[in-house]
């Protein structure tokens, strides 16, 4: 079938202002929006410049605007799109570096202000530190994430105000307050308790329609908003 392809161009050593190009290739319905940035790469413009990486939904690194909706590019079907017009855009609410790649250095400072790692101060334990089925379960959602930051480039609140920490970071910052081998819960439920934190959400669910891991975000931010105020990890 015939695509018309407009891709969003901006190259800031070069240009004064971003603009949009147009390609008409020829697509499967099962290529993906990755396939045809590749081939139009390959064929018309070999400076049209986006990130890939794995191609396969596990890197995160091709967090991109497809028709007003974030995906990641590998994952996004032709024939899902149901449209033979494709507008690809960079992220949202970031600084576009070139063409379809941005900045994503604020994003990775907001993950890591949620100490996204595991703390535990004791003494090792001789074999494993034990965790019951249940206990697991009870983080299991929010490991899937792959840091694509489509949800937080989604979220109106982000684009409100770029210093909200983002449903990314309180993903992640979920999966180790709820670990009941963690010892840092309380310090990052006071992380996410401050004005820029979980409280500037408001529950528009737009990351929890666009996270490609099918993360329950607004549920985990929910239920990180909770432990804030009943002071309860339960
Ligand atoms: Fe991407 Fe989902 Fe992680 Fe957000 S929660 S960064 S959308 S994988
Ligand atoms: Fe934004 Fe998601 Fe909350 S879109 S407002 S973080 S539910
Ligand atoms: Fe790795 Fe798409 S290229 S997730």
């Amino acid at each position: 079938m015939e695509v018309k392809v407009k891709v969003f161009r901006f190259d800031p050593e070069q240009d004064k202002k971003p603009h949009y190009e147009s390609y008409t290739i020829e697509a499967e319905p099962t290529d993906r929006v990755l396939d045809m940035l590749e081939f139009i790469k390959g064929t018309f413009d070999g400076t049209l410049s986006f990130r890939r990486s794995c191609a396969h939904g596990i890197c995160g690194s091709d967090g991109m605007r497809i028709n007003g909706r974030n995906y990641l590019a590998c994952k996004a079907l032709l024939k899902d799109l149901h449209a033979t017009h494709i507008t690809i855009e960079p992220l949202m609410g970031m600084r576009v570096i070139k063409d379809l790649i941005v900045d994503m250095e604020p994003f990775f400072d907001n993950y890591r202000r949620v100490l996204p790692y595991f703390v535990n101060d004791d003494d090792p334990p001789a074999q494993e530190r034990l965790q019951s089925p249940e206990q697991r379960e009870r983080f299991d959602d929010t490991t899937k994430c792959i840091l694509c930051a489509c949800c937080t480039t989604s979220c109106p609140s982000f684009w409100a105000n770029e210093k909200y920490v983002g449903p990314a970071a309180i993903v992640n910052a979920h999966r180790f307050i709820f670990d009941s081998r963690d010892q840092a819960g309380a310090e990052r439920l006071q992380i996410l308790n401050d004005q820029f934190g979980v409280y500037r959400c408001h529950t528009i669910f737009n990351c929890t329609i666009v996270c490609p891991r099918e993360i329950e975000i607004t549920q985990a931010i929910g239920e990180v908003k909770r432990a804030i105020a009943t002071g309860s990890l339960e």
